[in-house]
């Protein structure tokens, strides 16, 4: 009885939702807006966009956390066996903390490369950190190795999501999916 099983709660399902359409769009923004003979119009568009929806998702990834930290996820059905609920485990694992990680080190390295974040600007905001080079750099290393991780651990959470919302049909694809109680 798969759709009898118990899902996530609705907060937990639309923050899912909301973050994972904005980090499909982060994504392809930040590879395309650092290749070289881009037009500038172009480029400074996708680095705008970029750094303030980043900045933006730091708050909603925060609240987040917080839910989860605070919320146990539903248990899966029976029918997942125990080498997959640990992969499981381990790659949501992985992703919480790269969506920790890409923000705070994209935020890090504009900031301390003495860059704008046009949003915070307006608002009236500091730049919150010191400018240095030797931060800067780390920071632009760290996004871009995390970066890369975040890539392949989502190509493996979509698929194993699209193998049980098409193939098994177990009902763990509507336990995540606004469209069901
Ligand atoms: C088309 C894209 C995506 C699909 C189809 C999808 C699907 C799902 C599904 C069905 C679950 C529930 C798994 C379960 O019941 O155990 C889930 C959980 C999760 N997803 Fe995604 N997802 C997508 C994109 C993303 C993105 C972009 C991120 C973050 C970068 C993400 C992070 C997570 C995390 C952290 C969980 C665990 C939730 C928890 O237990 O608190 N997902 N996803
Ligand atoms: C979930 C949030 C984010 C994701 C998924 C993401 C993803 C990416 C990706 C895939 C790249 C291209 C790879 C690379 O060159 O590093 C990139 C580059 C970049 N991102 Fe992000 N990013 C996020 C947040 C941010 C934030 C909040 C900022 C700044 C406020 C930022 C600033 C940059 C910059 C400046 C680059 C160009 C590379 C560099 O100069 O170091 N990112 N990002």
């Amino acid at each position: 009885m798969p759709d009898r099983l118990p899902g996530y709660r609705p907060p937990a399902r639309w923050l899912h939702w909301i973050v994972a359409v904005a980090v499909l769009m982060m994504i392809p923004a930040g590879l395309v807006m650092t290749q070289e003979g881009l037009p500038r119009p172009v480029q400074d568009t996708l680095f705008i966009f970029h750094k303030n929806l980043g900045t933006l998702l730091i708050l909603v990834i925060l609240v987040r956390v917080i839910y989860r930290l605070t919320h146990r996820p539903p248990p899966l059905p029976d029918s997942v066996p125990p080498w997959q609920r640990r992969a499981a485990a381990v790659s949501h694992g992985m992703l919480y903390a790269l969506l920790v990680i890409m923000p705070i080190s994209g935020f890090v390295r504009v900031r301390a490369g003495g860059y704008p974040i046009e949003l915070l600007d307006r608002l009236g905001f500091g730049p919150l950190i010191g400018k240095s080079e030797r931060l800067a750099d780390a920071a632009s290393a760290l996004h871009a190795a995390a970066a890369f991780l975040l890539i392949a651990v989502l190509a493996v959470h979509v698929a194993a999501a699209l193998q049980h919302a098409l193939i098994r049909r177990d009902g763990v694809w509507s336990r995540m999916w606004p469209g069901r109680g």
